[in-house]
């Protein structure tokens, strides 16, 4: 998707947030989403449904993922999700496709007044390449606050399942990436580092129970959007 306002992609930490605040003072209220979850949680199956209950109200909706959401991030999910590199490359790589996942989606879009509902952001980084892989925090911070000062969505939903369920979802149906086929281990640290992630900021994480059925998911995820 083409950027539709000019961002400053030096510094988008002075660009970005009054251009944000603009739209809010504007009556437009943008709102950053995100869908987390370890592989095979089921989050993606109701993100089309929450987008649709969005641009109900009249809303524009951005729908997008990481590691992916703009060409060269979408090479780089290639890359990332079958080739093996250093723990460190992949955190590196991770946040290069969000810097322009940022810069040409995500910061244009909350700019304008719209939703943007991204399959996974930084909550992800934390949890595979912190939890799963042992890459310190302090590090991951770091980062997050060179690649996107100031910008934490407003909502993350967390579909949270015991990897051996997930894992009993994913099995014969396709051909498992380079993160799908990790030991039951990395995915229990995942999953461990996204709880604690969801009790650190109890304002901003809704953790949803995926193991129960999809329409009940559904009713709950629709009185969580009513309710913003
Ligand atoms: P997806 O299958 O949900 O689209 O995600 C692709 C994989 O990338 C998934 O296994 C999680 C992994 N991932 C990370 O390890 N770190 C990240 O920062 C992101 C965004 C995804």
């Amino acid at each position: 998707m083409q950027a539709e306002v000019e961002v400053d992609v030096e510094n988008d930490s002075v660009a970005v947030a009054p251009a944000v605040a603009q739209a809010m003072t504007d009556g437009a209220k943008p709102r950053f989403i995100t869908f987390e979850g370890i592989d095979g949680a089921g989050k993606s199956t109701h993100i089309e449904a929450v987008a649709a209950w969005v641009k109900a109200r009249g809303v524009e909706v951005v729908v997008t993922r990481e590691p992916g959401g703009t060409p060269m991030g979408e090479s780089l999910r290639e890359l990332l999700l079958a080739e093996a590199m250093h723990l460190e490359t992949e955190t590196l790589l991770m946040f290069a496709a969000r810097r322009e996942h940022v810069a040409q989606v995500i910061a244009p879009a909350l700019a304008r007044g719209a939703w943007v509902i991204s399959d996974r952001f930084t909550d992800a980084t934390f949890a595979y390449q912190g939890g799963g892989r042992g890459v310190p925090r302090e590090k991951i911070e770091a980062l997050a606050d060179w690649v996107h000062p100031g910008l934490t969505p407003d909502l993350t939903l967390l579909f949270d399942l015991p990897r051996e369920v997930a894992a009993g979802r994913m099995a014969s149906s396709r051909e498992l990436d380079r993160f799908e086929i990790e030991l039951t281990d990395f995915h229990e640290r995942v999953r461990a580092e996204y709880l604690r992630l969801a009790q650190a900021e109890p304002a901003r994480f809704r953790v949803i129970d995926a193991n129960l059925a999809p329409e009940l998911i559904s009713k709950e995820l629709e009185k969580i959007i009513s309710s913003l």
